[in-house]
């Protein structure tokens, strides 16, 4: 089949590599010149695992194309992938803007039956919004092609994102007319005969079950993280807890780690959006709201645990290990990292700081302070004469530092474990004045 995914972000590109992996021919399109010419020289422009050797693998067979051209990527195909960005607007509610501009060039170049795709997390009632919209610009061209728009939410993973769209939990799609099922099946044919669940719905509640999805999601790791505030206070376990919880088939041990809150590209955006949503509709997401509450919290939590421990910052030299707002990405979209980062340098420390592979994006988000981070090439170097360590994203090769030489090139020893990593490590209670989260 052939296929065009437009917007080759985190979610675009992984989805129309691992398409033509599926055998189907497809086109990754994108507005950004730039990324296209890179993607053509074989160049990713994002870190995610695994991803290069699949890509370059497809793009060498000739079933995987990069373009900048709408025109012939929406000409030449039968399907159509929308996964271009949803970011949040001042209020919080989702900018349609570039989904209802792939609508309009999707209008404008469509010259047969189609089946439109979407991928990006858009606000319930999107799929009907590009419909129209679509048909309007036909319309306009005195044209009647018949359309299909589907929805067909993204669940992956970043860091993690080839496996999950491989083996994903779920495909859902929600749709209007039974006409599309087939092409739907065919498209994820290979995970159709692997068993992996399909869930088909209408569109709508497709375009909330995304939301949902991550909403809870987000509800869950800020209830953890009240839990390990309370926990530290009352000398009991947050990792024990979470762990007893977690035996409970109810309740399940996944997404129960506390740590300096949530971040990333999608559950402080779609978490702010589903609020606005229920705004427009008269209900109150009181969960959701409480969640996001919490979450900020969390964030000025971890800021003044540091300051109360080490005393007046001002002066202070603090090593921050992990800038991204998880492993395994370069993302640093809402990282945590970068409100802990701007509120230290607030009350006067000044900042050092490594990370596998978000700092380069960590500058030119945090350019107003940069007069006051130093950016390392390795954990030793960062942590080299400061008075303390921070650890923000639990990077796994942070896991086997050797505590003892991180220790010898301190000034001091306050260590500040934000993803407890090191706490069943008999060594660094010894070494460090060490503070992990929600337990003593
Ligand atoms: P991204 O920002 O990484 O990529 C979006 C791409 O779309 C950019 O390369 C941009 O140049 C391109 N673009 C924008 N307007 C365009 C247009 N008119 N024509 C062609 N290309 C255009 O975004 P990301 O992270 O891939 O997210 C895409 C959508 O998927 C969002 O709605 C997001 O909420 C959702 N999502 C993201 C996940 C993630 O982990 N990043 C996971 C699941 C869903």
């Amino acid at each position: 089949m052939k296929i065009t995914v437009i917007g080759t972000g985190y979610v675009g590109l992984v989805q129309g590599v691992i398409l033509s992996e599926f055998g189907h021919e497809v086109i990754c399109m994108d507005i950004n010149e730039e990324k296209i010419r890179n993607l053509n020289n074989g160049f990713i422009p994002i870190y995610e695992p695994g991803l290069k050797e699949i890509m370059n693998k497809n793009f060498l067979e000739g079933r995987l194309y990069f373009s900048s051209n709408i025109k012939e990527a929406v000409e030449s195909s039968d399907v159509i992938f929308i996964a271009v960005g949803t970011p949040p607007m001042d209020d919080g509610s989702a900018d349609l803007q570039y989904v209802l501009s792939c609508a309009k060039e999707i209008g404008k170049y469509i010259n047969a039956y189609k089946i439109i795709v979407n991928k990006s997390t858009v606000p319930v009632g999107t799929g009907e919004l590009v419909e129209k919209t679509i048909y309007e610009v036909l319309e306009e061209r005195g044209l009647s092609y018949d359309i299909d728009v589907v929805s067909n939410p993204e669940f992956l993973r970043e860091g993690k994102a080839v496996n999950d769209c491989l083996r994903p939990d779920r495909v859902v799609i929600g749709y209007e007319n039974e006409r599309v099922l087939e092409t739907m099946k065919e498209i994820y044919n290979v995970l159709y005969l692997n068993k992996v669940p399909f869930f088909f719905t209408n569109r709508k509640t497709s375009e909330m079950i995304k939301y949902a999805s991550n909403a809870f999601l987000a509800v869950k790791i800020s209830y953890i993280n009240e839990m390990a505030l309370l926990a530290e206070n009352v000398g009991a376990n947050v990792q024990d807890i979470a762990q007893a919880m977690g035996m409970d088939g109810r309740i399940s041990p996944k997404f129960l780690h506390s740590g300096p809150g949530y971040g990333g590209s999608c559950f402080p955006k779609d978490t702010r959006a589903i609020v606005e949503i229920g705004k427009k509709y008269g209900e109150e997401m009181s969960v959701i709201e409480a969640a996001i509450y919490a979450n900020e919290k969390q964030k000025r939590k971890v800021t003044e645990k540091i300051e109360k421990n080490m005393g007046n910052l001002n002066g202070k030299k603090i090593a921050i290990l992990g800038l991204s707002f998880k492993p395994e990405t370069d993302d640093m979209r809402d990282a945590p990292s970068i409100d802990i980062i701007k509120n230290l340098i607030k009350k006067g420390s000044t900042i050092k700081t490594y990370c596998p592979k978000g700092m380069g994006e960590a500058s030119w988000r945090l350019k107003e302070v940069n007069d006051k981070i130093t950016y390392c090439k390795n954990e030793i170097e960062c942590v080299k004469d400061c008075d303390g360590l921070v650890i923000v994203t639990e990077w796994n090769q942070f896991r086997g530092l050797n505590l003892k030489i991180i220790r010898e090139k301190m000034k001091d020893n306050f260590y500040f474990d934000l993803r407890n990593i090191h706490c069943k490590s008999s060594k660094v209670r010894e070494l460090f004045k060490y503070f992990p989260l929600g337990q003593k």
